[in-house]
């Protein structure tokens, strides 16, 4: 009750500060009202700390078990994912398992290089998987559904992959000042059906590099706009868009240029605080109505 009244009296007495302003016409102490204003409303948030679900061991080895079999399981496919442990994970440290989706099909990707300079520098507890070629996802063509509505197994495959992880990162070049067909034609797929969208509410990561000097930017903004549609979770900054890849990476595709691995660096630890922030709200993928 007293809480209550407290809120409601400081409410009133912001109310009263920025019709003040207004009237005054001081426009800067308005801001700076509504911007602390802002800022205590969100203190709660950060103060009391991730809950139990978040820091669970089981769950955490639940999650792994899960990628684990899925990998195994992939022996026959055409997918091919790059597995490498980034440090010794133990119970008591915080874990992540971030799935990599590479853009490009290409063997020595610039965006795969990315991706690789992520899993070098991926802190102990981080592991990174990359999916780097899985051109056995056909055409979408919804004729390919089967009669209960899901998709062909290669579809399924990578929907799994997802789901198994904590987190995605997708790294992806532009083609044409937009998405490459292939990264379009997968996302499109993992919206079938609608009900079980892997990428819903996942924490997700959109990097990209290009030879061109935007440096996959726009491209990334049409992948933004596209995950939005799949409720994805997708981190604003900091951005990440390798211009000129030609001179930063190797032929191979392993990146050369330090200045962007210290990016990466910077980029890597925020993702982490990312998802496990979003991670911590404890969204759940299959319980609310989806609605097209
Ligand atoms: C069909 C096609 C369209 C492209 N369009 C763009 C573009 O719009 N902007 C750009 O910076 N680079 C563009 N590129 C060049 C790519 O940036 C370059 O091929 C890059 O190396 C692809 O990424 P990857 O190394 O990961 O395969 C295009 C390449 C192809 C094949």
């Amino acid at each position: 009750m007293c809480v209550a009244i407290a809120i409601i009296e400081s409410v009133m007495h912001v109310l009263t500060r920025l019709s003040a302003c207004r009237s005054n016409g001081n426009a800067k102490r308005c801001r700076q009202i509504h911007g602390r204003h802002v800022r205590k409303a969100r203190t709660p948030i950060w103060t009391c700390g991730p809950p139990e679900s978040m820091l669970s061991s089981r769950r955490r080895a639940a999650d792994e078990r899960g990628t684990r079999e899925l990998l195994e399981r992939d022996g026959t496919s055409n997918i091919r994912v790059d597995r490498h442990w980034a440090g010794n994970m133990t119970e008591t440290s915080a874990s992540l398992n971030i799935l990599g989706i590479c853009g490009s099909l290409r063997k020595g990707s610039y965006n795969l290089g990315l991706l690789s300079a992520l899993q070098d520098i991926a802190p102990a507890g981080v592991t990174i998987d990359i999916l780097t070629s899985w051109d056995d996802i056909p055409v979408l063509n919804t004729d390919l559904l089967d009669e209960d509505g899901q998709p062909p197994v290669a579809v399924k495959r990578v929907a799994d992959l997802i789901r198994a992880a904590d987190a995605v990162i997708f790294a992806s070049p532009e083609y044409c000042y937009s998405v490459p067909g292939p990264v379009k034609n997968l996302t499109d797929w993992l919206a079938l059906p609608p009900h079980v969208n892997a990428l819903r509410f996942k924490p997700t990561g959109v990097i990209g590099a290009s030879v061109g000097p935007g440096g996959s930017a726009r491209g990334q903004m049409v992948l933004r706009a596209t995950l939005m549609f799949h409720d994805a979770i997708v981190m604003g900054k900091p951005e990440i868009a390798v211009a000129f890849s030609g001179v930063k990476f190797d032929p191979e595709g392993n990146l050369k240029d330090e200045a962007t691995v210290e990016l990466l660096r910077r980029y890597l630890s925020d993702f982490i605080e990312f998802s496990d922030s979003t991670r911590a709200r404890r969204l759940d993928t299959l319980n609310r109505e989806f609605v097209f």
